[in-house]
């Protein structure tokens, strides 16, 4: 496959994973948003096409063989969605609902609005995405590992349109958070609440783009 403007970001993340990089560092969907053609979300983000394409490219150069989730057994690409991004999201999501209810209780009076908005968004998010993954894990996942790709297109619609619900509250959180930036003299709960919520964010990019771009598109065309 070779890069060109008109080919969609979705593709382009799932053919070349590092792209992913260049994707993370302009802040462009490529997960829920994946679709779009590069050439269109750049314009979007009053990007030059031709430069983010010379970064992809960089990136593209280093791109090492293993990380070609296109050409590894189904079972084995879900194997490590869930060791590697369903466990960390179920020991994350607990820990950074206690912070921001912490953060917010305490220091609640400095910014009232965004700090109930962050913990009440977060708390929506987390009981929807352990939801979402018991799910995978007990439904949609076993159907595609068994090669029932038919009856899996039902379940897979749905667990994209959580993606995109999913994607919404990080954009909230991101935008409510001041892209990740602390205010001056935030205590130790709030800087590392901060940090978390950037760090899952990324993480959740990337877990969305595996399943929506690699493991459902892969089943849906087996
Ligand atoms: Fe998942
Ligand atoms: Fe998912």
């Amino acid at each position: 496959m070779t890069l060109k403007i008109e080919t969609p970001v979705g593709e382009i993340a799932s053919q070349f994973p590092l792209s992913t990089r260049v994707f993370a560092r302009h802040k462009i969907d490529f997960c829920c948003g994946g679709g779009a053609p590069l050439q269109k979300v750049c314009e979007k983000h009053g990007l030059d096409v031709h430069e983010i394409l010379s970064e992809i490219n960089a990136e593209v150069a280093n791109e090492e063989e293993d990380t070609q989730w296109n050409d590894v057994l189904l079972t084995d690409l879900i194997q490590h969605i869930v060791s590697k991004y369903h466990a960390s999201l179920k020991e994350e999501l607990p820990r950074l609902e206690m912070m921001a209810v912490k953060v917010n209780k305490v220091h609640g009076e400095k910014d009232p609005v965004r700090l109930q908005a962050i913990e009440t968004i977060f708390s929506e998010l987390k009981t929807e995405l352990l939801e979402h993954m018991i799910k995978e894990e007990q439904i949609l996942f076993p159907m595609i590992a068994k090669g029932q790709f038919v009856s899996a297109v039902g379940p897979i619609s749905v667990m994209e349109a959580e993606h995109d619900s999913a994607g919404e509250s990080l954009k909230k959180l991101r935008e409510l958070t001041n892209d990740f930036t602390p205010p001056e003299g935030a205590c130790n709960t709030w800087l590392a609440l901060w940090h978390g919520l950037s760090v899952l964010e990324k993480d959740m990019h990337q877990h969305i783009h595996l399943e929506n771009n690699i493991l459902f598109t892969r089943a849906l065309n087996s």
